[in-house]
Formats: C-alpha cells, structure tokens, sequence
C-alpha cells in the first residue's frame, strides 16, 4: 500500500500524537536512535529535539520525501527493515511507534532489529495489540461477504505471551511490556469512521464497485454505531502493545 503523506499529517495526525508517550521511554542522555517506520518525520523530529543522533527509516517514497521536506536538516532513508541494506548501520535504540503490526514476517522483524542493535541496546515500540479494532475488523469481514469479497487480515495483532518469546529468541530481554486497550478518537465528525476506513483499507475497498463501497461504509456505520459513535465523533477500538527489551 502506498501512503498519502498530506492525510498522515492532518486527518490521522493521532498516530504520531499518542506515540509522543512512546519519547518518555528514551533514555535521557544522547544516544544513536533508528526510527522505524518514521512516517512524516514528526516523532524523528522530537526525538532529534530531545538530544539523540536520529535516522528514520521508512519504505514508502512519499513518507520519506515528506519527512525530508518537513525536516531537511535531519537524517531519513528509504529502506525495508525486513531487507535492510549495508547504509543502515549499528543503533543504541531502535524506536518504532504504530508500526510492527503491518509487518506479517515478526520473526524477521526482531531479528534484524536485534541484528542492528549495539549489545545493551533497547528497543522501544508500541503496537496494535491482540484484539486491535476488533469490532470494527468484524463489521468489515461481515460486510466484505455480503458482497462476496474475501477478508484476508493484513495486519498482525500479537500477544504479550507471543512477544515475549520471540524477544527471547532473538536475544532481548523484556525491561517493560504492557498490553492496554487505547480507545481513539477519530477526526471528522460523522466521516470519521469511513475516513479511517479508507486510509487503512485503500486496496480492500478499491476492489469493490463505487455503489458497492457506499453501502458497505453505510452498513458498517449503522452496525457500530452503538458501540463506537460517543456523541460528536467516532471512537475506534485500538488495543495496543508498549515494550521495551534491551538486547544482551
Ligand atoms: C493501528 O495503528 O492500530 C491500525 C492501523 C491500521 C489498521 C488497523 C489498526
């Protein structure tokens, strides 16, 4: 999926927001940081803000042409964690906000974050969690079947039984992991949730006829809203995961 990095920025600006958190994690004296999955820029740039010697790291063209617009003075690549090339280097901390969860490959995600850790390195991330807009997943797997669509999750929402384990097998050792629902408010009033839907499922909703799409959002709206709708806005059930593990 390609991202669009003005939206990003503006209607789901709360992805950077609430990994602001994430930052009081950071150890307080300077240290080399890779940012993984850096998006725009936002949260490098506070990390840079706070002392550390940065490079966020992002496959997707348009988040790292945005993120060297935003921030020219500050050090981003275009590069796969899960393929990483030679220019990435050695790290203190590999820091990673809302972002594990698009990755299906786990085992090679740890694995190379170990790999690209200095002995006593930390890693510091959040993520959706094992049961991550749950009720919205299901209004979406229903309603895809009523038009004969199949749902084929493209996210991974783990467990802290899982993570823990994987941690260990690639040489970490959990200092904190904490699992907690996170209930998300959403931009754009009535919009919001169709708005959230078509940032996250682009290539889903793509597949299916304009009249068709419409139907679906009206469905799934009038399916969650007594349990999502609070008054003005939309409220989506985020999940998340918060770890951080220092390799030994
Ligand atoms: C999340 O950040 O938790 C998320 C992102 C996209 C789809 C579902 C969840």
């Amino acid at each position: 999926m390609e991202w669009d990095a003005k939206k990003y920025n503006t209607t789901h600006d709360f992805i950077f927001k609430y990994g602001a958190g994430l930052l009081a994690l950071l150890p307080k004296e300077p240290k080399k940081v890779l940012d993984i999955g850096s998006g725009t820029g936002a949260l490098t740039n506070q990390i840079a803000e706070l002392g550390h010697k940065v490079t966020g790291i992002d496959q997707s063209a348009n988040m790292i042409n945005q993120a060297k617009e935003s921030y020219p003075d500050l050090n981003f690549l275009q590069e796969d964690i899960l393929n990483p090339s030679d220019q990435i280097g050695l790290y203190d901390i590999a820091f990673s906000n809302a972002v594990f969860h698009w990755i299906t490959d786990q085992e090679l995600l740890v694995k190379n974050i170990s790999e690209h850790l200095n002995v006593n390195g930390q890693l510091i991330c959040e993520f959706g969690a094992v049961g991550n807009v749950q009720a919205i997943r299901e209004a979406f797997g229903l309603e895809l079947k009523t038009f004969g669509q199949p749902f084929e999750e493209p996210f991974c929402f783990t467990s802290i039984t899982d993570y823990r384990t994987l941690l260990k097998k690639h040489c970490f050792e959990v200092v904190e992991i904490l699992e907690y629902d996170r209930p998300t408010p959403l931009k754009g009033g009535r919009a919001g949730l169709r708005e959230w839907m078509e940032q996250f499922y682009t290539d889903e909703l793509g597949a299916l006829s304009g009249d068709q799409k419409e139907k679906l959002l009206e469905n799934m709206e009038r399916d969650l809203a007594p349990r999502l709708w609070k008054e003005d806005h939309w409220e989506a059930d985020y999940r998340r995961l918060k770890i951080k593990a220092v390799k030994i």
